[in-house]
């Protein structure tokens, strides 16, 4: 059975340009200890989907409006009580976000953040509490551990800030950990490192992520399944195998046409014309089609086609593209 299923899931963003529903239907399964790649454009969606399985919506006007988000032996997160859904996050699922900083509280030392997390969740004494801290720090191989509890936010860089936020999401051995786009804001050189630690950590505690890029090479090199998202649905979804090889969706085929290979090092990149569909309005029919190459008068007309699988041979490949024949 799977660890986090999520089933049709519908979130809407309520503004003064009218409501976006960002998240329009999605459904996906995380197995345990898997890493799931969710995929695309800035503004399809993707981080609206992962803050939505546990309701974290930093203080914007947004809803469930259908579906659920079921996790292995808890109800329905799109409709626990927070009071209950409070207790899931941090221990079951924790979130890495992209920017540390917002993750960690700029007036309190680093040992004591990560020690609170712990005392939270569990029986500890304070002492017990700063102890487990400094191994989580030494987990997450910072060094002079004993010198950094003592530490400042903003005395660190980014890299061992984020380090630092690894470290509090694994302080509970979660089951599962959110991290949306967790490098985006860190130096090249440090991103490939960081990336590494989440994978090391995880592996050792069995932990599963869904892991959040608009990299395909990321996708490629670390993720067990993968699902593209556009405006707001899942274009295409299996593993990261065949979608890689074997891409079905236009949109898929143009991301990876734009992604820089070794033949292509240092030529531009073939960038995709036009812009992302609007949320608030989005086009009837396939939400590809207006920048679609191969788009027929059948991808215009509405309602949006839904994941098909078409290949006997991988089951779990799945596309949104009715052009069958085209291809
Ligand atoms: N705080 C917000 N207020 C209003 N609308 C939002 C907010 N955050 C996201 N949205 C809407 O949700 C869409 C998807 O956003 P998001 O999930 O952040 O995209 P991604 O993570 O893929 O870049 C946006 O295009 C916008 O329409
Ligand atoms: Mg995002």
């Amino acid at each position: 059975m799977a660890l986090l299923s999520v089933q049709n899931l519908v979130t809407e963003f309520h503004g003064p340009g009218g409501t976006a529903r960002a998240v329009d239907g999605v459904s996906f399964d995380v197995n345990a200890g898997e890493i799931f790649g969710i995929v695309g454009e800035s503004g399809c969606g993707k981080s609206a989907t992962c803050r939505s399985i546990v309701r974290l919506f930093g203080g914007a006007d947004a809803r469930i409006a259908g579906g659920s988000v079921r996790l292995d032996g808890s109800g329905d997160l799109a409709t626990l009580p927070e009071r209950e859904l409070a207790r899931i996050r941090g221990r079951d699922v924790a979130f890495i976000f992209q920017d540390p900083l917002t993750a960690l509280n700029p007036t309190m030392r680093i040992g004591r953040q990560i020690a609170e997390v712990v005392e939270r969740h569990r029986r500890v004494s304070r002492r017990e509490a700063r102890a487990i801290a400094l191994q989580l720090l030494r987990d997450v191989h910072v060094t002079s551990p004993e010198r950094r509890l003592d530490a400042w936010p903003h005395e660190l860089s980014g890299g061992l800030r984020q380090r630092v936020v690894i470290a509090m999401a694994l302080a509970l051995r979660p089951r599962l950990i959110i991290a949306d786009e967790p490098t985006t804001a860190l130096d090249v050189t440090v991103q490939d490192q960081i990336l590494r630690l989440l994978l090391e950590r995880c592996a050792a505690t069995g932990t599963a992520i869904i892991l959040v890029t608009h990299d395909l090479g990321v996708v490629a090199e670390i993720c067990d399944r993968v699902a593209v998202m556009y405006g707001g649905r899942f274009v295409e979804t299996g593993s990261t195998a065949t979608v890689l090889a074997s891409p079905r969706h236009p949109y898929t085929r143009a991301l990876l046409s734009a992604l820089p290979s070794r033949a292509m090092r240092g030529k531009p990149l073939a960038p995709i014309e036009g812009t992302p569909p609007s949320l608030t309005a989005p086009p009837p029919g396939c939400r590809f089609a207006p920048r679609c190459p191969q788009a027929a008068e059948v991808c215009r007309a509405g309602p949006p086609p839904p994941l098909m699988l078409h290949d006997r041979a991988a089951p779990l490949h799945a596309d949104a593209c009715l052009l069958e024949g085209v291809r």
